[in-house]
């Protein structure tokens, strides 16, 4: 069987970007992405996509209509289909068995059923979406149970390894891509089918194929491995600021370790995509009665919430312990920067602490919608008094009518665009003393100590602003 046709199930931040690439590195073959949901499918439609990623806007355009296609007809794209990615959500289960830590399979589930009512060919369905090992095995029972007489399954693990707000240089240049299938013929097969699709512009070389667990256990253990790499240097955060070291400065000593290396070793204010999967991985650990492999895991998400609280706490005794009535600004909502996604991103931790304080809050983010921020903070896990919370939270179009009036500013996601804010116009129209807590360490501490501002960030202490200190040199904030 040579793919045509390639259906993907959810049009998400994974299945929206890579079927976009996949359609313009293969113009040959028909792709279409849908979703169960009505609105998502009319953004994917329409002139704004429903997600942010820089160079994403100009693939779609280029595709759609030609070999790219959106729709909610699931039927129909199933039914033509030669190869399906399951690219679903995964989250993580809040209720019954498992809740709080279990990947909560239902969706792709769904999307299992699904196929296998509609299918009447055979299908190369493909999980894309993170799970737990052996999920392929429950999809495969599940087509098994329902399938049509004459319809046979292979089932390929491909796991995506791409980041957001850089998805589409991580889509046209992975580091690798891993496919996992059967190691029967029929199995090796399918793999190569998937092969040839990537190899429209990757090396074959850059291709890796594994077993199936292999490939599924792979996706865990690289988020576990990444975020422990972020909670080691924000432990380290701490004990620089206890002794007077610079984070920063560590971590280039250690990066030019090459058994090290640089990447990934810059502290901030906590919160990552990973957390759902390394706790996932947890509750695995757990179900296979490996309880110290657990423990050990559990502490890199530990550490990750520590870093999280130890920041807020500092934001609240700066400000003379109390931020009851205070005006502060969060620049930044989404959980990084070049992307409008909110998921478990540390301003939710930030403001959800300071609203329980009492503090008024002024947000601004230059990609995430009102609504979101408002979905967010209102959710039924973060707050009791909905209504409360609208009253005391107020978005703004830019960080300058942000900032104006506040006692503090906070940076909680580390967009480009605030480090080159006019940062003297800003201290002008702040109540004074002025603070700023820069969670992400992407402002000249310096000059903002220069300008008047009472600096606070990760893993270094700054010195006072000149006049407020009582002598020269030692005191610090
Ligand atoms: P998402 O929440 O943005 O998108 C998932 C979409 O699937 C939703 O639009 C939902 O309506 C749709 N859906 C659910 N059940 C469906 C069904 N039966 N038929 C059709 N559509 C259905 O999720 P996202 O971020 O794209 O993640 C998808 C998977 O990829 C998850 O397992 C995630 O862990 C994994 N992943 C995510 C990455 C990221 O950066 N967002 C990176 C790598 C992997």
């Amino acid at each position: 069987m040579v793919v045509k046709n390639i259906c993907c199930l959810g049009a998400g931040y994974v299945g929206g970007p890579t079927c976009s690439v996949i359609a313009s590195k293969c113009p040959e073959i028909k792709v279409t992405v849908v979703d169960k949901s009505v609105t998502r499918i009319a953004q994917w439609n329409s002139e704004k996509l429903p997600i942010y990623e820089p160079g994403l806007d100009e693939i779609v355009k280029a595709r759609r209509g030609k070999n790219l296609f959106f729709s909610n007809n699931i039927e129909k794209a199933i039914l033509e289909a030669d190869l399906i990615f399951i690219s679903v959500n995964t989250p993580t289960k809040t209720f019954g068995n498992g809740k709080g830590r279990a990947a909560d399979l239902k969706y792709v589930e769904g999307a299992a059923r699904m196929i296998a009512d509609i299918a009447k060919s055979n299908k190369i369905v493909v999980e894309k979406s993170t799970v737990p090992v052996r999920a392929a095995e429950s999809i495969m029972n599940i087509l098994k149970a329902n399938n049509e007489p004459g319809v046979s399954y292979q089932i390929l693990s491909n796991p995506e390894f791409l980041a957001e707000g850089t998805a589409i240089q991580d889509l046209m240049h992975p580091d690798r891509v891993l496919i996992g299938g059967e190691e029967t013929p029929e199995g090796q097969l399918a793999i190569e089918e998937l092969c040839s699709i990537y190899e429209h512009w990757i090396p074959r070389k850059s291709i890796l194929t594994t077993n199936t667990w292999s490939s599924e256990l792979s996706k865990l253990a690289a988020n576990a491995m990444l975020a422990q790499r972020i909670s080691s240097i924000n432990s380290l955060s701490a004990v620089c600021e206890a002794t007077g070291a610079d984070v920063s400065e560590v971590a280039v000593a250690i990066g030019l370790d090459s058994r090290i290396g640089p990447k990934f070793l810059q502290a901030s204010i906590g919160g990552s995509c990973f957390q759902k999967d390394i706790l996932n991985l947890v509750y695995i650990c757990e179900s296979l009665s490996l309880p110290e492999v657990a423990a050990y895991w559990q502490q890199v998400i530990d550490m990750n919430e520590y870093q999280k609280t130890r920041f807020t706490a500092k934001v609240v005794q700066s400000l003379f312990n109390t931020v009851s009535g205070k005006n502060i600004t969060l620049l930044g909502f989404a959980f990084k920067k070049n992307t409008g996604d909110t998921r478990e991103s540390p301003a939710i931790h930030v403001a959800k602490t300071l609203l329980d304080e009492g503090a008024s809050l002024n947000i601004y983010d230059p990609k995430v919608e009102e609504s979101q921020i408002l979905y967010d903070l209102t959710h039924p896990s973060i707050c009791e008094s909905p209504e409360e919370v609208k009253k005391l939270v107020k978005i703004y179009p830019d960080a300058y009518s942000a900032t104006n009036g506040a006692h503090a500013v906070v940076i909680c996601t580390e967009w480009d665009e605030f480090v080159t804010l006019d940062y003297r116009e800003i201290y002008r129209s702040m109540m004074k003393p002025a603070y700023i807590f820069d969670g992400r360490k992407i402002l000249d501490h310096e000059e903002l100590i220069n300008i008047g501002f009472h600096v606070q960030t990760i893993g270094k202490r700054l010195p006072r602003p000149l006049s407020t200190r009582m002598w020269s040199g030692t005191a610090v904030v």
